[in-house]
């Protein structure tokens, strides 16, 4: 079992996640982060962290977001960890709650 980043982390990347990892599992690109599902302990402690509500558990994934699942798979295993929060991105409020971000995906 793991948690999974979702599209409404796309163009906002608040980072409060990574702060409470206890495993480090988090991934970053451009405008997205992921998490490595070999590498989570499904802690939970993400979960309510994240301002966009981007974050579930796998098995509880909102509808359409199940590709999500190979995508933060795939991610996390070119992008570099990250563990210290940092400035969310610049327009990240104006981004914050529009559906569909996934061709907005920088790699
Ligand atoms: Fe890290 Fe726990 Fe979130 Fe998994 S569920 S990404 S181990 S904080
Ligand atoms: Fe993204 Fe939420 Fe973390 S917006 S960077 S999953 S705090």
């Amino acid at each position: 079992m793991t948690f999974v980043v979702t599209d409404n982390c796309i163009l906002c990347k608040y980072t409060d996640c990574v702060e409470v990892c206890p495993v480090d599992c988090f991934y970053e690109g451009p405008n997205f982060l992921v998490i490595d599902p070999d590498e989570c302990i499904d802690c939970a402690l993400c979960e309510p962290e994240c301002p966009a509500e981007a974050i579930f558990e796998e098995d509880d994934l909102p509808d359409g977001q199940e590709g999500f699942i190979a995508l933060n798979a795939e991610l996390a295993q070119k992008w570099d960890n990250i563990t210290e929060m940092k400035d969310p991105m610049p327009e990240a409020k104006k981004w914050d709650g529009v559906k569909n971000k996934l061709d907005k995906l920088e790699r």
